[in-house]
């Protein structure tokens, strides 16, 4: 046994130290340290890693060119939005962690990938927040409950060492723990859910499964902060990590890669809450286009996200200020944006918006933070400001240099397919672009003052 030493852990980065700090010297968060009494290198004894038959043979390097490559396999997940998240598919072996808000729907999710992967493969499902008839009633809500079969294997448990018993009794190919943070290993004496807790479950669920080659997935919390709870802990351990987020007052939720070992992140995957469980959403765009008829303040644009282009509608109100310095609020794109954008209208275009308060709204609760969108931004504002609307079936596309230059985006022949296969008929983008997109007409421009006459079909400079 070793000495019994107090050591202070940060919640939110998991470094350790010897003394009590108001604030963590490693990541500067403040009141994040907590007391622990049994340090994590005794328990790190207590499962030693495998120890070698006989004499240990040296490790030698080879040519990159010789390394054997095995192709990866993939299991299918029954949801196309999460196959194309994960890079297609899920990897035998792999560790996933899978975040969001509570109440966001990764329970349901979970379920509904363990209830259509269990058609094809051994799936358990360890519940340690929920008992297993809170599950079952959950259960029968799901479609997929009805197409039959036993269904994935239940487990309600909470004690860490039951599960790796169950795993390794079982063997499946697919575990779900919801959530990490509930889990606990009896032998350390923090809290379920401290850091120590979370890296100590997810270090042994990890060895345990890369050993039988079980595909892990983990349910992790957001906290208060919007962060995965003990973050820098388990997103170093883990192959991919996703985010489930999505806006309470809307039912559609997105699916995010932050980091992916077997494939590229930033791909976006979109479902929507149903009574009956999460639906897929294959044609996205179509939830974040709102009227069809050209209203004031209105400009639509195509953000991209990964590979997936997204036809968004954005909203702006212009209205004079009451107040000695105007207001300006944005949901959806971030405020410094706005202000920049407004600043080179102002000053490019000669508009007075310094006397106007200034909103500016992104359709459907979605968060684009694509520099491909200012264009769009800034026809909206000066839409709204003029009382115009833009022609219907137009799609606005570029980036806002503080010149009033306008620069070349990424992806724009995909942008401009997408656009063209929801029916609109006009583009507005940066010149240079040479894309050949016959199903629209392409206007090109090289500044702002030309972009915003191309799409509005009006002089803009304002004398007042
Ligand atoms: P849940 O999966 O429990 O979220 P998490 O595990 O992320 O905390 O999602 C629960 C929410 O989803 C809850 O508010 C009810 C709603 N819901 C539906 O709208 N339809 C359904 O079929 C199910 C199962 C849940
Ligand atoms: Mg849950």
């Amino acid at each position: 046994m070793a000495k019994s030493t107090t050591t202070y852990v940060c919640q939110s980065c998991g470094a350790q130290s010897r003394q009590f700090f108001g604030r963590c010297s490693a990541c500067g968060s403040w009141n994040s340290l907590v007391e622990q009494s049994a340090p994590p290198t005794d328990a790190r004894r207590r499962r030693p890693a495998p120890a070698l038959g006989g004499e240990p043979a040296p490790r030698r390097s080879e040519a990159m060119a010789a390394v054997g490559q095995r192709p990866l396999a993939r299991l299918a997940t029954g949801f196309g939005e999460l196959d194309r998240v994960l890079g297609g598919g899920l990897v035998p072996g792999s560790l996933v962690l899978v975040g969001g808000d509570p109440g966001i729907g990764k329970s349901t999710l979970l379920l509904q990938t363990a209830a259509a992967m269990a058609q094809a493969e051994s799936v358990l499902y360890v519940s340690a927040e929920e008992s297993a008839q809170q599950v079952k009633l959950r259960w029968r809500r799901l479609d997929q409950a009805a197409t039959g079969g036993d269904g994935p294997q239940l487990l309600a448990e909470t004690d860490l060492e039951q599960v790796l018993k169950e795993l390794e009794a079982l063997r499946p190919a697919v575990a779900i723990i919801d959530s990490i943070q509930a889990l606990h290993d009896a032998e350390l004496a923090s809290a379920p859910g401290s850091v120590a807790q979370v890296r100590e479950c997810a270090a042994a669920l990890q060895r345990l499964a890369k050993k039988l080659d079980i595909a892990l997935l983990l349910v992790g919390h957001v906290t208060k902060e919007g962060v995965l709870a003990g973050p820098k802990v388990l997103e170093h351990l883990v192959d991919a990590v996703l985010t489930f987020e999505g806006d309470r007052f809307a039912s559609h939720r997105l699916l995010r890669a932050a980091k992916n070992r077997f494939g590229a992140t930033h791909e976006l995957g979109v479902f929507e809450m149903r009574d009956r469980g999460l639906v897929e959403v294959s044609n996205p765009s179509e939830l974040f286009l709102g009227s069809p008829e050209g209203l004031a303040g209105m400009a639509t644009i195509v953000a991209c996200e990964g590979t997936r282009p997204l036809v968004v509608e954005l909203q702006a109100l212009v209205s004079t200020t009451s107040y000695a310095s105007p207001r300006r609020t944005a949901t959806g794109i971030g405020t410094n944006r706005l202000h920049q954008i407004l600043a080179v209208l102002e000053k490019h275009l000669g508009l007075p918006l310094s006397r106007f308060d200034c909103y500016l709204a992104v359709a459907g609760g979605l968060q684009v933070e694509e520099p491909a969108t200012d264009l769009g931004v800034a026809a909206a504002v000066v839409a709204s400001y003029r009382d115009l609307a833009l022609p219907a079936g137009t799609v606005l596309i570029g980036e806002l240099g503080l010149g009033g230059q306008l620069r070349p985006v990424g992806q724009l022949e995909l942008r401009l397919q997408e656009a063209a296969r929801l029916g609109f008929r006009r583009a507005v983008v940066p010149r240079g672009s040479a894309v050949g997109q016959p199903a629209l007409e392409v206007h090109e421009a090289g500044g702002v003052a030309e972009a915003l006459v191309a799409a509005l079909g009006a002089n803009l400079n304002d004398q007042d």
